[in-house]
């Protein structure tokens, strides 16, 4: 049931403040945040192992989890890991993140670490699946039945318990206080509110994603826990729009893909005001100078500062700067479904694509 909606992807898109908010609920008490079984204290290393959209996700919480807890952590696609046969540490933690749970190379790595390190864990959304049965701990992501072959809540689900295992890593391994936990914990709070105004810009972004059905190559800029976020939103845009989209860390712009900016290059610039913010608008405008026609994505703020000449702008409400893969993940969703829509592609099932892989 599409609930009104024309599109299980449009539906999933404007789930995401409600499933987050009852994500949190789940995992939340007076007590603190309730993971049993995980005590980071014991772990020296975590190995976070996926596929697609989910190893994003990994990507983005290993900043997180080395920033806030100063817990190294390794991540690897799940088809390469499997074959690479790495060798691990008896002292670490595997972690393999799956909206499905039944993704064939995601379960073989998973059986791989079983008998090398302290503890399996999983993050799912389907709680009776295959990888969720065979971890000593799984996650529920409680996004609820994800139809749309493009991940949208799964994601950001995703983000959010592992959200909270950085945070509980933190406190677990005395890097973080009561106090700071609390505002940590009360910035998470403030997710799904910000994430209704984000879904305010549907009508802007259908205006955008008008002109870049019309591209060729789109470019997706992001650096820090907004490279990976460039990642997905390139990610999404080519499985539904069928258009060829990358994604960069900002900096490696001048050590090739700078190559491909013309006049009709439209780049995509994740720039939320964090620390990095400068050096991001920076790389925006060596993108400028070669014409290339930017998307500038980031807060009333950052727009006002960094605005002047880019070809359009999207502006969301001001975020504390570790959360905004978070919140800049709707955007990034809601561009690939417009521009699909404007090309008018088959958005819940794109062709060529299953929604769970179950075969490698
Ligand atoms: C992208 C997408 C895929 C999946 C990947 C892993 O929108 O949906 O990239 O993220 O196939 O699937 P799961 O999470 O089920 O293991």
């Amino acid at each position: 049931d599409k609930g009104g909606y024309k599109h299980f992807m449009a539906k999933e898109i404007a789930e995401q403040p409600g499933v987050i908010g009852s994500a949190l609920d789940h995992y939340l008490s007076d007590a603190g945040i309730e993971m049993p079984g995980l005590d980071f204290a014991v772990c020296d290393r975590l190995v976070m192992v996926a596929c697609g959209t989910a190893s994003y996700a990994c990507m983005v919480a290993k900043y997180w989890f080395e920033q806030l807890a100063g817990l190294p952590v390794e991540v690897d696609i799940a088809s390469e890991f499997r074959y690479r046969e790495p060798p691990l540490s008896p002292a670490s933690w595997s972690v393999f993140v799956s909206q499905s749970g039944e993704t064939a190379d995601t379960l073989a790595a998973l059986r791989y670490t079983k008998e090398k390190v302290a503890k399996v864990v999983s993050v799912v959304n389907v709680s009776t699946s295959s990888i969720a049965r065979e971890s000593d701990v799984a996650l529920p992501i409680l996004a609820g039945v994800e139809v749309s072959v493009a991940s949208t809540k799964g994601f950001t689900c995703q983000l959010t318990v592992l959200a909270l295992m950085a945070l509980k890593a933190a406190v677990d391994r005395g890097r973080m206080d009561a106090d700071q936990l609390a505002a940590h914990l009360a910035h998470l709070r403030n997710l799904p509110g910000l994430m209704n105004h984000a879904l305010l810009l549907g009508n802007d972004v259908a205006r955008i994603a008008a002109d870049l059905a019309e591209a060729q190559d789109i470019l997706f800029l992001g650096r820090g826990p907004m490279y990976p976020l460039a990642l997905e939103g390139a990610l999404k845009l080519k499985e539904i729009s069928y258009i060829h989209a990358e994604g960069y860390a900002s900096g490696e712009l001048k050590h090739g893909p700078i190559a491909l900016i013309d006049q009709h290059v439209p780049v995509v610039v994740l720039a939320p005001r964090d620390a990095l913010y400068e050096k991001t608008v920076s790389n925006m405008q060596e993108v400028m100078a070669r014409h290339g026609k930017v998307l500038l994505i980031s807060d009333a703020e950052g727009v006002h500062e960094a605005g002047a000449g880019v070809w359009r702008s999207l502006t969301l409400p001001r975020i504390e700067p570790w959360l905004a893969p978070v919140l800049y993940a709707l955007p990034a969703q809601m561009l690939a479904y417009h521009t699909a829509i404007a090309k008018g592609t088959d958005v819940d099932q794109p062709r060529n694509l299953a929604k769970s892989v179950t075969v490698e």
